[in-house]
């Protein structure tokens, strides 16, 4: 086990990846075997963050310049890293969360065209370093995931983009593997919720020993 502190863990991927079925499946898999471990996510897990989700999130709010976009979420993570996560990790514990520092770099950095860089910038200023152990990266192309959400009863802001964006956001992903590749592991996410449940468990199982 890391000595200092406990697992920051992060599961990201492109809407309709499957990513909150398969985190919520791991998260319970570890709490069934005893380990200390929260289930977290971004925007949001906390009352001031989710209150920012909201704002981001409203599909009334279509005048939403994109530089906004990328600072409610740069504010909404500090909020929840700072009241949220780093107290769990100071605990030793296991902190899942869905979506961190990487969904900004697809998202607004290449899908909204801000430039990776650009969003890099005011993140770095709102996480001060606190970069998670692992980032797992659920595998699947844009339009399966697609065709997943178009399903969905309520759409958020986001989830109304077109095809166009949510194909820039898996390209903007791609991106984002190979520049961070090192911290990101990459899991085929076109199995059953079950597969891909007990593989990443068992993958969190053996880097937390
Ligand atoms: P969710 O559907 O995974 O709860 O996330 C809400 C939406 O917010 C989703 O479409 C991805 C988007 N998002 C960003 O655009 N940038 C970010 O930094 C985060 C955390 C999420």
């Amino acid at each position: 086990m890391n000595m200092n502190r406990g697992w920051f863990i992060v599961f990201e991927g492109c809407d309709g990846s499957g990513k909150t079925t398969v985190s919520q499946g791991v998260y319970q898999n570890l709490i069934d075997k005893g380990y200390p471990v929260i289930y977290t996510r971004e925007p949001g897990g906390i009352d001031i963050a989710e209150q920012i989700r909201k704002v981001i999130l409203d599909p009334k709010n279509t005048e939403m310049d994109s530089r906004t976009e990328a600072l409610l979420y740069a504010a909404s993570r500090r909020q929840h890293l700072v009241q949220k996560v780093l107290p769990a990790l100071n605990e030793h514990k296991i902190v899942i969360c869905d979506r961190f520092l990487f969904s900004s770099l697809a998202y607004q950095g290449y899908a909204r065209n801000i430039g990776v860089d650009e969003v890099l910038k005011i993140n770095e200023f709102a996480i001060e370093g606190h970069m998670p152990d692992t980032t797992i990266f659920l595998d699947v192309l844009p339009e399966v995931g697609l065709s997943r959400i178009s399903t969905r009863t309520f759409k958020d802001r986001l989830d109304q983009e077109n095809m166009d964006f949510h194909q820039r956001v898996f390209d903007g992903y791609m991106l984002v593997n190979e520049r961070f590749g090192q911290d990101i592991v990459k899991f085929d996410a076109n199995r059953t919720p079950e597969e891909i449940i007990n593989d990443i468990t068992a993958y969190i199982e053996k880097l937390v020993k």
